[in-house]
């Protein structure tokens, strides 16, 4: 413990009310309570249920309820962006924006050292009054902000972004390969849209930044350090960054069923697939999907959610499938325990969206990677695996974000056979980067982080 003065060293953390934001801050909490550090965390009240159990530190982190006021046009009650259609998120920033008074009052009464937060652009206003400091946290990749979200982006107040200007990086982007192609730009044009009242989502992320007193990324220097330091420059900020901050390795031991069904292959013969808990695939691309599996002659599972119109996955597989991958293929509709399927033996593939944290975890298994990524930063995340690490496939999609079952068993089949050029130098990278990631880096991130919350605040 290199700072024993942390007792009155309090934290405030409000994250934008979606899950995918409130954990990666829960977990940085949980990290610096480790060390000693209190926090209070303001959460909508629903949301307080579902995150108890990943405050590790309860008598250091506190959580405050905040009443979300109702906005015309959102659904009653919702509290949270996961659970209502994408089009309403905007609605939802401006009820976050209408907290604004009880998060000051909670500012008021705690009196933290520093406030973290990220979509709520005007917590620097309040905090400048204070003497407080503000640092943006932002949870997903660093490529993804310095290609969309800097000043040298120059985004038009009066004029929708087209996407011309969209396929070409600002000025001085430090990455030739971390870039977005063709038409998968169409998933940046939301930038100059309205996201809360009378402000649209660039000009509010923009607001965050340069208000703010310091930003802090959730990555490394080691894997994005070119992208932190392009932010930082463009916003004339100092970049504190966390690591990628993933949870704790759950406790419980993978369930039984597929510690049975996964001993039963070779090593690092099963090809594991998942898309996390939100995408959901539409019939035809599921079934695309299996079929692609199948065609490799490999042993499989693959955890999906059951596509749209379907209830169960079962319904949605193509005709005769079952039967003829009986004994090497599994397709299961439900929750699975990913980090720990991939830590199995027997399991040498992993075919993923590439979300943020699949990313991670990908990169720190032993697990041969494809990727088939869906949006935006899903597919800067996906470049930069496969052409900036070199430690990933890509599978080959067309203007339509649509792959077929050959292309997939094509790039499955091209990590897994062991003779090949490919394999092998994927393999390497990877096994690189995968020493130089270690639990004991990841540790001297949060040391170094805690340093330099000090030297902001002093
Ligand atoms: C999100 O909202 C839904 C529906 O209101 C609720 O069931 C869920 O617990 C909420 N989750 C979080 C993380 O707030
Ligand atoms: C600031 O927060 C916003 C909102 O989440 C995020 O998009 C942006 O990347 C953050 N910036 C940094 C550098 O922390
Ligand atoms: C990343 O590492 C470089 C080289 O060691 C250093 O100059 C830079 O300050 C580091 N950046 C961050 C954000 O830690
Ligand atoms: C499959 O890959 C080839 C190139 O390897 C490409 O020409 C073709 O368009 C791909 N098919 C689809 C449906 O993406």
């Amino acid at each position: 413990m290199s700072h024993p003065k942390n007792s009155n060293f309090h934290l405030l953390m409000f994250p934008w009310f979606a899950f995918g934001h409130m954990t990666p801050f829960l977990h940085l909490s949980n990290r610096l309570a480790e060390r000693g550090y209190s926090s209070t965390f303001l959460l909508p009240i629903k949301a307080i249920q579902q995150l108890q159990h990943l405050n590790l530190y309860p008598h250091l982190i506190t959580f405050h309820p905040l009443t979300v006021p109702h906005v015309e046009g959102l659904p009653e009650g919702t509290q949270n962006a996961s659970d209502i259609p994408i089009q309403f998120t905007y609605l939802l920033a401006a009820a976050m924006d209408r907290t604004r008074d009880q998060v000051e009052r909670v500012i008021r009464d705690t009196k933290p050292k520093l406030i973290f937060y990220d979509v709520a652009h005007w917590v620097p206003e309040i905090t400048k009054a204070f003497g407080i400091k503000a640092i943006n946290y932002s949870v997903v990749s660093a490529a993804s902000i310095a290609i969309v979200l800097v000043p040298a982006r120059n985004v038009p107040k009066d004029k929708p972004i087209t996407e011309a200007e969209l396929l070409v990086p600002p000025a001085g982007y430090p990455s030739s390969t971390v870039v977005l192609r063709g038409h998968e730009v169409r998933s940046l044009l939301f930038i100059s849209q309205p996201f809360g009242e009378g402000i649209t989502f660039y000009e509010r992320i923009y607001k965050a930044m340069k208000e703010s007193d310091a930003l802090a990324i959730r990555t490394c220097n080691e894997t994005e350090g070119k992208f932190c330091e392009y932010i930082g420059s463009q916003y004339g900020k100092p970049v504190f960054l966390t690591g990628p901050m993933l949870p704790e390795p759950p406790k419980m031991p993978l369930e039984d069923r597929w510690v049975k069904w996964l001993s039963g292959f070779q090593p690092g013969s099963v090809v594991f697939c998942a898309f996390g808990s939100q995408i959901v695939l539409e019939k035809n691309q599921f079934q695309e999907l299996v079929l692609g599996l199948e065609l490799t002659g490999l042993p499989f599972l693959v955890a999906l959610k059951p596509p749209m119109g379907a209830a169960t996955v079962e319904e949605a597989l193509p005709k005769g499938f079952e039967e003829r991958v009986k004994g090497r293929g599994v397709v299961w509709g439900g929750w699975v325990q990913q980090l720990m399927i991939l830590e199995h033996p027997s399991v040498g593939c992993f075919v993923s969206h590439c979300g943020f944290g699949s990313m991670w975890e990908s990169l720190m298994s032993d697990c041969r990677a494809v990727l088939i990524p869906h949006l935006g930063d899903q597919i800067l995340n996906t470049r930069f695996m496969a052409e900036e690490l070199k430690v990933a496939v890509e599978v080959v999609r067309d203007e339509k974000a649509w792959f077929s079952k050959e292309n997939l068993s094509k790039s499955i089949k091209s990590v897994m056979d062991k003779g090949s050029v490919m394999c092998s130098m994927l393999k390497e990278n990877h096994r690189k980067w995968r020493e130089m990631l270690n639990k004991g880096l990841m540790n001297s991130y949060v040391d170094k982080f805690i340093e330099n919350m000090h030297e902001l605040v002093n």
